[in-house]
């Protein structure tokens, strides 16, 4: 059994009883066990701290899921009961979300490609069950436990294909796991293979994969239908399988680190798992440009100039800045569906990661409404979102002599918004909202819910920002 308490409330007498005073100050994340013997219907109880009781949030309780769940699984106990724990701040299915969720997320493990498990690797809880006195809360909270495992494991289907290795998930790869992913979820999947692509134009897409023996895809996934009460969002992700830096090459150290730009992608298609299993009343089209960039014979090189799908020109400083090109063409493929509002998410720059760590993704946009908007959706989700800004002096940094643009800056500084500056020449009228998740995608401390690796950061907050959207609209929008 497990009993969370907040720091410095007392214990329930019975538990009290067991153990001195002051051995247990219920300071978040501090685990006591305990043996109750007779005294308790329970072999082993494990106490839980909560931290501050007015200072619980959604990622404190789900911390709380992710360390019960570990320490059972520790213990090899394939099943435990917990009290829910009362929280004035959130309604008792919300408690139950976030519980479900930290747990599911605490619990995940990445081990697709170990030949034999150890016993321990292969040992993992089986069933939880939550407790509560207040009957009227049950009907919640068990509909609070459905959507907290379906939000799981939208972040855990994005985590599986960001720890993914680059030969094992090709864009070809990718495109077969979206169109499974649409059958399983209701979604309508439609994937454009070489041939098409040359076709339409996808020219910024194709530049940067002809360096690849492997064929780029663009993959379109659609929740539902357009209508007059039913906005339509369009997700945008960068689905760079593997990034060598292409001609202009990264330094080797580090570079396995790369297999993980297409976290933007990842995060798209574990956020419309979520959309199209929880049904939700909105028109939704995700797009993904998926490519791997390589230095090869054929590859695109530093001073070329490229057409794109927009029919603007690019001239390429570096072909290491080859997410905003395959991101261009996904950008002005959206424009199509005239959506109310299209978000991209991407693993776009370094810069990001130096300006803000791993600790918030960037924002950048041309609606202060929608950036607003995607700033609320991260304190709910608590994957935070900080904004930068997007100033003339920045557009004028992207200007090319030979082409329509450049594809950097001409140099290092504010690199995060000259790629914004880029991309906004794709997104023509649409109100449209950038997300840097270059310093977010991964982490190597324990990251989301103490598992490092991938995060899945950016399924949670693109969902609530949507489930934001059917409360209400973005003033103006
Ligand atoms: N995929 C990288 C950005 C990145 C860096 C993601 C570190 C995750 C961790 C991107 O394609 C890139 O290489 N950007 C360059 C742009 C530069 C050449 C203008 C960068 O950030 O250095
Ligand atoms: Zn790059
Ligand atoms: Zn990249």
């Amino acid at each position: 059994m497990v009993l969370t308490c907040y720091q410095g409330e007392p214990l329930p007498q019975p538990v009290a009883a067991l153990l001195e005073a002051g051995d247990f100050g219920g300071q978040a994340g501090e685990l006591l066990l305990l043996y109750p013997r007779e005294t308790l219907p329970c072999r082993r109880l494990l106490l839980l701290g909560l931290g501050e009781r007015d200072k619980i949030s959604t990622a404190g309780m789900r911390e709380a899921g992710a360390r019960a769940v570990r320490k059972a699984r520790d213990m090899q106990q394939p099943q435990f009961v917990m009290g829910l724990p009362a929280s004035g701040l959130f309604v008792p299915g919300q408690v139950a979300r976030a519980l479900a969720e930290g747990m599911l997320l605490g619990a995940y493990r990445y081990l697709e490609h170990k030949s034999s498990l150890k016993p321990e690797q292969s040992r993992q809880v089986e069933q939880v069950t939550l407790l509560t006195d207040d009957t009227s809360a049950v009907g919640p909270v068990e509909q609070g436990i459905t959507q907290g495992q379906i939000m799981a494991r939208g972040v855990t289907r994005a985590r599986d294909l960001v720890n993914a290795p680059g030969n094992w998930l090709t864009p070809t790869r990718m495109a077969e796991i979206a169109q499974e992913i649409g059958t399983h979820s209701g979604l309508q999947a439609t994937v454009l293979g070489l041939e098409e692509l040359q076709q339409q134009g996808f020219g910024g897409l194709l530049a940067v994969a002809q360096g690849s023996a492997q064929p780029p895809r663009f993959i379109i996934l659609e929740h539902g239908q357009p209508a007059a009460d039913r906005p339509t969002i369009c997700l945008v992700g960068k689905g760079v399988t593997f990034d060598t830096g292409g001609i202009s090459l990264k330094p080797g150290a580090g570079m396995e680190e790369m297999k993980t730009d297409m976290g933007g992608a990842a995060a798209v298609l574990g956020a419309m798992q979520v959309v199209g299993e929880l049904g939700l009343s909105l028109h939704v089209v995700a797009l993904i440009g998926a490519a791997e960039n390589m230095p090869g014979a054929n590859a695109y090189k530093p001073g070329d100039v490229i057409g794109t799908l927009s029919g603007k020109t690019v001239e390429v400083l570096n072909t290491d800045a080859e997410g905003r090109i395959v991101m261009a063409d996904a950008l002005f493929y959206a424009q199509r569906y005239q959506p109310q509002a299209v978000v991209d998410i991407a693993t776009l720059t370094g810069a990001m990661r130096i300006a803000l760590g791993p600790h918030a993704i960037g924002v950048i946009g041309n609606n202060q409404p929608l950036i607003d908007q995607m700033q609320r959706a991260g304190e709910t989700s608590a994957e935070r979102v900080w904004q930068l800004p997007l100033w003339d002096a920045y557009r004028e940094m992207v200007k090319s002599k030979v082409a329509d643009i450049r594809n950097t800056g001409g140099g290092r500084e504010a690199g995060s918004i000259t790629a914004a500056a880029f991309l906004e020449h794709f997104v023509g009228d649409m109100a449209w909202a950038h997300l840097d998740i270059a310093g977010t995608a991964r982490s190597d401390t324990p990251g989301v819910c103490g598992v490092p690796g991938a995060t899945g950061v950016g399924v949670m907050l693109l969902v609530q920002m949507l489930l934001d959207w059917i409360e209400a609209r973005p003033a103006g929008m």
